[in-house]
């Protein structure tokens, strides 16, 4: 079987060594020059635990090749996967859609046979039909279907989401049987390992698999704010956020994940899922005011997070030296997109602090976003070389182990910010720091 991916980026690239590694042959469309030229070179153009090796032994197989040749990849292809960016339209927060436009209008140019146009990208209601439309203006005479697969990997997990998913959805045109049952029988085939390991796939109408991704992640970024505000609750009131999101997640409605509470949720995705989805709701003379709400929560939060490291500094970080640990948006990426970090670090430089930060991947990614005065370290105990707080914004594994002992020497005032919840409180404590974390007396 040979399928295309237009778009070699998180989504694109990912999927396409995955499903590489199902023994499909997969070739990658790629526009970006030095996204390409870094493929093609055996270069990772992004951070992903086992990206390397999962893509090295797919292309070293043949099964996995990167172009920028629409014509060649799509030439047989059963499949046509489309993983281009949907990013916030400026000014009213939709999907900006141009990219997955132009993406159809190639495809169309393209089509030898039959094949199914996939759209895996974030795309609001209505768009596999426009997809459809685009193509058939462009090539009335084109044999194809249109399918709607939203993907629900999370970066830093990306492979292990995708090899075994809690579902996959397809959305198909239920109004048209036979076309439906045509293009189901090639994504059954697509999808096929993934039966031996039972993940379900749920076929539905386009609209509802198209709805269903907003729903999902809007629903999820809900969740992480309603735990930041019983975080916030829990520090008025001398509670611990941990034990009460383990008492409400035991609850096998709710569940226990993504009741982490931190500085703010961010990345490519809840950020402009929720504005997407409450411009879906507007457009259609509706009103989604809990995911509304959930992105001002949201937004305050992050923007709030600042004055919190300030008053931690006794109201004043005019000429003191803050240590940053942790700017990606969560671990196990180098993505900046939408980081808490971006607007704590501004309103920190502006207040007059010296940033020292540090990130294990992120800060070549960092850079262009955060302000021109941030010093970038060796390590964790470099920024915290004379610093007069430490702030945990990223919680990536190797600061836990940091020896507190080590900190104190380092620094020269003894306090620690730490929006991720990484330490415990009582030993930081012990070893003479003044801790403040989220949701804990
Ligand atoms: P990305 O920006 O990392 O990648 C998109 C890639 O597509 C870029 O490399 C770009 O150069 C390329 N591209 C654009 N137009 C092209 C064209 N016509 N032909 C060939 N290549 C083209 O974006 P991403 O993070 O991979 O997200 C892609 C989509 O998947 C978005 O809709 C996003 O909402 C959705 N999504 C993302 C994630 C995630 O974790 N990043 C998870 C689920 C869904
Ligand atoms: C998300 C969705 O989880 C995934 O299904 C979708 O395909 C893409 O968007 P991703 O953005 O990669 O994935 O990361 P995720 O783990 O969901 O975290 C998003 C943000 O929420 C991060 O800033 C993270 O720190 C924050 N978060 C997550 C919390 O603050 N608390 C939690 O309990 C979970």
């Amino acid at each position: 079987m040979r399928i295309a991916m237009i778009g070699g980026g998180y989504v694109g690239l990912v999927s396409g060594a995955c499903f590489a590694e199902f023994g499909i042959n997969v070739a990658i469309v790629e526009t970006n020059p030095e996204r390409l030229s870094a493929l093609r070179e055996g270069r990772i153009p992004i951070y992903e635990p086992g990206l390397d090796a999962l893509v090295a032994s797919n292309s070293q197989a043949g099964r996995l090749t990167f172009g920028d040749d629409i014509a060649t990849a799509v030439a047989g292809a059963e499949a046509v996967f489309i993983a281009v960016g949907t990013p916030p339209r400026n000014g009213d927060g939709a999907a900006d859609m141009q990219y997955v436009h132009a993406a159809a209008r190639q495809i169309a140019e393209a089509l030898t046979g039959y094949a199914v146009i996939v759209t895996k990208s974030t795309v609001p209601v209505g768009s596999s039909r426009r997809i459809a439309e685009i193509i058939r203006q462009a090539r009335p005479d084109a044999d194809f279907d249109v399918a709607s697969n939203p993907e629900f990997l999370r970066e830093g997990s990306a492979i292990g989401d995708f090899m075994r998913p809690d579902r996959v959805i397809i959305g198909l045109d239920q109004t048209r049987p036979e076309r439906a049952s045509r293009a189901e029988d090639v994504l059954r085939r697509v999808y096929r390992p993934l039966s031996v390991i039972e993940a379900p796939l749920l076929f539905t109408g386009l609209e509802t698999a198209e709805l269903t991704k907003y729903a999902s992640n809007s629903f999820l970024a809900m969740k992480i704010s309603f735990i930041n505000e019983m975080a916030d609750l829990c520090e008025t009131l001398g509670a611990d956020v941990h034990d009460l999101a383990r008492g409400m997640g035991l609850d096998g409605r709710i569940g226990r994940k993504f009741l982490q509470p931190g500085p703010g949720y961010g990345g490519s995705c809840f950020p402009k899922d929720t504005l997407a989805l409450s411009r879906i709701a507007q457009e259609a003379h509706s009103a989604c005011r809990l995911v509304e709400t959930t992105v001002q929560v949201n937004e305050a939060r992050k923007a709030g997070m600042a004055g919190r490291i300030i008053a931690a500094c006794g109201g004043s970080v005019a000429g003191k030296t803050v240590a940053v640990l942790g700017l990606t948006f969560k671990p196990e990426t180098d993505d900046m997109r939408e980081s808490a970090s971006i607007p704590i670090l501004h309103r920190l430089a502006e207040a007059g602090a010296e940033i020292r930060a540090y990130d294990p991947v992120g800060m070549v990614a960092a850079k262009p976003l955060l302000p021109e005065s941030v010093t970038y370290c060796g390590d964790a105990l470099d920024a915290a070389e004379q610093a007069d707080v430490l702030v945990v914004l990223t919680e990536w594994n190797i600061f836990r182990a940091l020896s507190p002992v080590e900190l104190r020497r380092r620094m020269r005032t003894k306090t620690i910010v730490d929006l991720r919840n990484i330490f415990d409180p009582a030993a930081m404590r012990a070893a003479g720091f003044t801790y403040e974390s989220v949701g804990r007396p």
